[in-house]
């Protein structure tokens, strides 16, 4: 089938969504209402770790403007919140064991009444001993926080073990001729949304419910929400809002603010919404896991990396909602974009009386990128190779196996974005120019970091029931076409992307196609808009569509005696002709990734569909006495197969590096026995424009994935995964120290400054 092109591909293409956004004239969440409607508010937990002793909802229930209050007898199906296993009750029954896990529900005519009867509500607790840190946790006279069987896999407070044996370390190590170990950590980092968190629950006619709200995973939210009112879940329709920000932190949660607002409209048959403050989301919502890593690495004197060795333990919180997909990314990406022959990775996440920790944009990734970035380093240092070189001449090429023995048939961009990128900053020129400066300064020192990162796209081994996506498409009676898909739009520029495939299938031009708002009871389940998987998916599912109905529409053309040529000219015309002869004009599109498979006793298979890479290179200033640290230039080169848009894969570009530059720098939230000490965004530090280098360097490998929508692999959380090692490891040039904990603030850099 040919027919004429256009150049939609590539093409930075404005997004349609844009003019909205920026004048404020889109609607989200919190700017939706309903007849009749009622706004709740959550009863949470003072305390880490208690028996709950008594709820009481007389005086709450006493004021006028409440509608009602609900506690877990009152949940009509199962009292969970439907994640991966159903450890985490969607309102406490006898145990709290977080700050802020939900106890009660008011719903008020009002959202101050809400608020100041859920205050007013008096619930006694008896508190219990509190484990807040991972490796105390595991320890076995530490209280066991969730009791319930199915929740630890491990028994005791382990939620998730996991290994990865590739080769045979004690051999690799045998054979090195250097070896490093190092210790690091990293702490919380928030997804800081520009919206936060919410859903409006909203009763139909049909006994059943339709779910508002702002989220990433509409199909996760309808079969929670399923489970917790005992509806099937053909009585559930969710419908996704404008999201205004998710990061990964509209991936989990969502299914519990939803299931909490769908409650509270099944109690009292109203609508009924649920909006956090800024404060309670931070407090209450799940967050990137602090991290435990140890290293160890092996190579020869010619700087090839012969073994690694690694430890990880992530801190999950009381509840396991995603640990156990976070921490199977952790193994995955351990050995980063490296040819290594002996590989060992023992993965742990823990339970502790914390907030359950969810997705953040590179799922466990960032915890291991860090330390085997730095370990790069310091064997570069070791070995008296430089760290640009050292990397080329380990990273993985086509023919290669990944540390899971993946074999990397195609597509594989990791060297030529290290060239381009060591090409773009002048890396050699600029090793000895930073030199220079620093030989000339005593105040102020500079460094260059570079890094190099693999990424899984798609869900992967782990879950490979997940990765599919449907589309349907139809084409209206003058021409326009309408169509529909089950992956969300969440800032990333999602819709833009899919339009331009349909309209490059279809060809048309993109103004003609219409994509309707995400609801779950229009296209079949198309797995969440998670691990950078959106834009392929949904992508390959339209181009499924949009060929089918081409074929449709040159079958159509045919029979009007339209040649082939024609059809871009005369589209309005065979539109017109489906119409007037009763042609089906309605077509659905379906796609699911390649086998994928993953060896749980081994850690080993073709664990992804396909991997993205990236080179990030960084130049810091480090202020000697203050120990600030100013990023003044930066450099990021991305194969992420075929660029779809230019424009909106350099935004997702330097966004990313933005909050790529928070975690290293200054992201953190300190906690203490299990109670986080953070006042809102007036007490978190975020990267602002101040922060990042406005005129950073942005370029594209296009190793094109043959099986992708045009040969596109997945972008949108590569760039943080590369940034923040690039940054710290400018920071340790800089200071002559290896960096070897997050954030690296002033107050841990001037540590590390003072002489040992
Ligand atoms: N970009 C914006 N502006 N807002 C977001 O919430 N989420 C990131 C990334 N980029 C996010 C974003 C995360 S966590 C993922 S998984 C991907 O976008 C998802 O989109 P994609 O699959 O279409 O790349
Ligand atoms: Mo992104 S953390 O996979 O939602």
């Amino acid at each position: 089938m040919t027919h004429e092109r256009t150049t939609l591909i590539g093409a930075g293409v404005p997004r349609p969504d844009a003019v909205d956004k920026v004048r404020g004239e889109a609607k989200y969440i919190d700017d939706l209402a309903f007849p009749g409607m009622l706004h709740g508010w959550v009863v949470r937990s003072p305390h880490p770790h208690a028996k709950i002793l008594s709820v009481d909802s007389e005086s709450a229930l006493a004021n006028p403007d409440v509608a009602c209050v609900v506690t877990h007898p009152d949940v009509p199906g199962d009292n969970v919140v439907h994640v991966i296993y159903d450890d985490q009750p969607a309102l406490a029954r006898d145990i709290v064991r977080y700050v802020g896990e939900p106890v009660a529900l008011v719903a008020a005519t009002t959202r101050k009444a809400a608020k100041a009867a859920a205050e007013g509500m008096i619930v006694r607790y008896e508190e219990l001993p509190v484990v807040s840190d991972p490796v105390e946790a595991l320890r076995p006279e530490s209280p066991v926080i969730v009791s319930l069987e199915e929740a630890a896999e491990g028994g005791g407070n382990l939620f998730n073990e996991m290994v990865l044996h590739k080769g045979d370390t004690d051999r690799g190590f045998a054979e090195a001729d250097v070896i490093i170990e190092g210790e690091y950590e990293t702490g919380y980092q928030e997804h800081a949304y520009i919206e936060t968190q919410g859903g409006i629950a909203v009763p139909e006619e049909n006994g059943g419910l339709a779910i508002y709200g702002s989220m990433q995973c509409p199909f996760y939210v309808q079969r929670a929400v399923s489970r917790v009112l005992g509806l099937p879940m053909s009585k559930i329709r969710v419908i996704q809002t404008t999201t205004g920000g998710a990061f990964g932190g509209k991936e989990d949660v969502p299914s519990q603010i939803c299931s909490l607002a769908a409650l509270m409209a099944w109690k009292t048959r109203r609508p009924v919404k649920l909006v956090l403050d800024r404060g309670e989301d931070m407090l209450t919502t799940s967050k990137r896991h602090p991290s435990r890593v140890r290293y160890r690495t092996g190579a020869k004197t010619d700087g090839a990396i012969t073994a690694i060795d690694v430890d990880i333990i992530l801190n999950s919180g009381a509840y396991q909602t995603l640990s156990s997909a976070v921490l199977w990314r952790s193994i995955c990406t351990a050995a980063g974009p490296y040819c290594i022959p002996h590989v060992k990775v023992n993965a742990k996440s823990v339970a502790t009386n914390t907030v359950p920790n969810g997705a953040f944009r590179g799922f466990g990734s960032p915890q291991v990128i860090f330390p085997h970035e730095a370990q790069m380093d310091l064997l570069a240092e070791k070995l008296g190779i430089d760290r640009a070189e050292i990397r080329r001449r380990n990273v993985l090429k086509p023919g290669d196996r990944s540390s899971t023995e993946q074999l990397l048939e195609n597509s594989v961009g990791i060297a030529e974005s290290l060239d381009l990128a060591t090409e773009m900053i002048g890396w050699q020129d600029r090793l000895e120019a930073v030199a220079e400066f620093n030989a000339e300064h005593d105040e102020v020192s500079r460094g260059l970091g570079i890094a190099c990162v693999l990424y899984g796209v798609g869900l992967g081994g782990k879950a490979p029931f997940l990765d599919k996506a449907g589309a349907t498409m139809k084409l209206e009676a003058d021409g326009s076409v309408a169509a529909a898909v089950g992956t969300v739009e969440m800032g990333q520029g999602l819709t833009t992307a899919l339009l331009q495939i349909a309209a490059e299938e279809l060809g048309i031009s993109i103004e003609r196609i219409q994509l309707a708002p995400v609801d779950t009871s229009r296209v079949p389940d198309s797995g969440p808009t998670v691990a950078s998987r959106g834009t392929m998916m949904s992508g390959l599912a339209l181009l499924d569509a949009a060929r089918k109905l081409r074929e449709r529409v040159e079958d159509v053309a045919q029979a009007q005696g339209i040649t082939t040529s024609e059809i871009r000219a005369r589209w309005d015309e065979i539109a017109s002709a489906f119409w007037l002869n009763n042609v089906d004009p309605a077509v659905e599109g379906w796609a699911k990734t390649e086998p994928v498979s993953w060896d749980p006793e081994t850690g080993l298979g073709d664990v992804y569909p396909v991997y993205a890479y990236a080179t990030h290179i960084a130049e810091v200033e480090v202020d000697q006495t203050t120990g600030e640290t100013d990023v003044i230039d930066f450099v990021a080169v991305h194969d992420s197969g075929r660029i779809l848009n230019r424009t909106l894969a350099t935004g997702q570009v330097q966004g990313g590096v933005a909050q790529g530059i928070g975690f290293a720098l200054m992201e953190d939230i300190p906690q203490r026995d299990g109670f986080l000490i953070v006042n809102g965004l007036t007490t978190y530090r975020l990267p602002t424009i101040r922060d990042v280098v406005l005129d950073m360097g942005v370029d594209f490998i296009e190793a094109e994935f043959p099986a992708g929508p045009f040969g596109a692999k997945g972008i949108g959380e590569v760039p943080l995964m590369a940034a923040h090692a690039a940054v710290a490891g400018a920071v340790s040039h800089a200071i002559g120290r290896g960096a070897t904990r997050y954030p690296l603030d002033p107050e841990t850099v001037a540590g590390l400054l003072k002489p040992a």
